[in-house]
């Protein structure tokens, strides 16, 4: 506590200021005054899959007035009754997809629906004519990557959004304008992990929905820790780092839940960029402790950010004259080492630092003050699932940018691929063109 009075005014200034700057980047922090009396013609959807995350969409997707849901479709009869109710727009239901995507009043297709079944559902959407977003990870198979993109290429038009919330997240892309700014310098190594102390299984009520409740548990359906959690985490490393993964080497084991599951409950994995760079993923079954985070490390500084939370630290004087980065970030800045370490919170909030009178410049210091003691928490302007959902209907309406558009996407893909087929072959496993030239190394071929 102590540490955190000495960091400067100057210091929360400057993370203001670039902040804001981030901040005024994005639209999705404007106030959402549109109701659902004012918006004419809302986007007609369908939505295949109302498990779990399906609902967790549909809950926020109810909120939205630009879009409408007219259909949902679900094999599993609790699930299907769940997403009518929580969607609460009287929807069609159907049990056949396809069935559904028939249907020429609708515009869009939602797919949430276990990793396996991604790819013929995108495909099937797009020739059907309506704009899809599908959840991460976006597919199961490497030429599956393909596949899609083919169908995507066939229909020009429509729309691919993956759902890869944080790149929804206003704290996300504030952190990545911090990096892009030099205040982390030359980034060489990010650190992720996804850690619970749960079984990750489902009560099932007949034997005979084990494998449709506990798909994540069978490798015909799931890619594991790694398709469910280190997805995000992968893609928020190629984000921070500005690139994609060259090789990567893994390790993994059913070691605690010895209960017929096929997949790892203990994983380990490091990822290596063009540069360099390492992302060392971890994803345990048996802890807690550190549930999920990201440390993005630089030779200027660190952010640690977690969805909802993001705090910095910077490096020591010493480091920072060593002129590693584009972009001294710090120069000039009256701090002393124990400031350097104290870390400052980071959070969205919209206008740039410059554009703001005295008054104003005040209240936000007066806010990062109060956050860095612990009193006062920040929060998005919208949950990230909102923004992600508001901004897919947003670009098939306005034509917004997709939030997490087709190459995001495969590159998160590939990086599940390559991360599980490294620790089922115990070889380093490289992206395609990547293979060293040197012979006697060996490398692991992707065909
Ligand atoms: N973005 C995130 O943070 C996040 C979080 C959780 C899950 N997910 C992703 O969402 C997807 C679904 O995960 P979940 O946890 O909701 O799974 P879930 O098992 O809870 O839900 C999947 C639903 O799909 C239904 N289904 C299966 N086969 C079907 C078919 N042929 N036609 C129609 N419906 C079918 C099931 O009955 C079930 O209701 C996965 O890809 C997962 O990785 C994303």
């Amino acid at each position: 506590m102590e540490k955190k009075k000495d960091v400067t005014r100057r210091d929360f200034l400057k993370v203001a200021a670039t902040v804001g700057a981030a901040s005024s980047l994005t639209s999705v922090v404007a106030p959402h005054i549109m109701t659902a009396q004012t918006v004419g013609n809302p986007t007609r959807y369908g939505f295949i899959g109302t498990g779990t995350e399906g609902c967790t969409l549909l809950k926020f997707l109810a909120t939205i007035p630009e879009g409408r849901c007219i259909a949902t479709c679900d094999i599993y009869p609790p699930n299907l009754k769940k997403g009518v109710d929580t969607i609460g727009s009287n929807p069609e239901t159907y049990t056949e997809y396809r069935k559904m995507l028939e249907r020429k009043d609708m515009d869009a297709v939602f797919i949430a629906t276990p990793l396996n079944l991604h790819t013929e559902m995108v495909v099937d959407g797009l020739n059907a004519g309506k704009h899809v977003f599908v959840e991460k990870t976006m597919y199961f198979k490497e030429d599956e990557g393909d596949i899609i993109r083919k169908a995507m290429d066939d229909h020009p038009k429509q729309i691919v959004q993956v759902g890869l919330q944080r790149r929804s997240s206003v704290l996300y892309q504030v952190a990545m304008e911090m990096i892009r700014k030099g205040a982390l310098g030359k980034i060489m190594t990010v650190r992720a992990q996804w850690d619970r102390n749960s079984n990750w299984r489902r009560p099932v009520p007949d034997p005979k929905f084990e494998r449709l409740l506990n798909w994540r548990m069978y490798k015909e359906y799931s890619g594991g820790m790694m398709a469910e959690l280190a997805s995000h985490q992968i893609d928020v490393a190629n984000w921070a780092i500005g690139a994609e993964p060259k090789s990567v080497i893994a390790t993994g084991g059913i070691d605690y839940w010895k209960d017929g599951r096929e997949v790892c409950d203990n994983v380990h994995a490091v990822y290596e960029y063009p540069g360099g760079q390492k992302l060392i993923w971890s994803g345990v079954m048996s802890n807690a402790h550190f549930e999920f985070s990201e440390q993005i490390m630089g030779d200027q500084g660190t952010l640690i950010i977690t969805l909802g939370k993001g705090m910095y630290y910077r490096e020591p004087m010493a480091k920072v004259s060593s002129g590693n980065s584009k972009e001294n970030w710090w120069a000039g800045a009256t701090v002393n080492n124990q400031a350097a370490a104290a870390g400052i919170p980071i959070f969205p909030e919209t206008g740039a630092m410059n554009e703001l009178g005295f008054m104003d410049r005040e209240m936000r210091y007066a806010k990062h003050w109060l956050a860095s003691m612990g009193i006062y928490n920040y929060e998005e302007p919208h949950d990230p699932w909102w923004t992600e959902l508001h901004n897919f209907l947003m670009s098939i309406r306005e034509g917004k940018p997709i939030a997490a558009p087709y190459a995001l996407g495969k590159a998160d893909a590939q990086g599940v691929i390559y991360g599980n087929r490294a620790i089922e072959t115990g070889e380093r496993v490289y992206w395609p063109g990547q293979e060293p030239q040197d012979a006697t190394k060996k490398a692991k071929k992707i065909a």
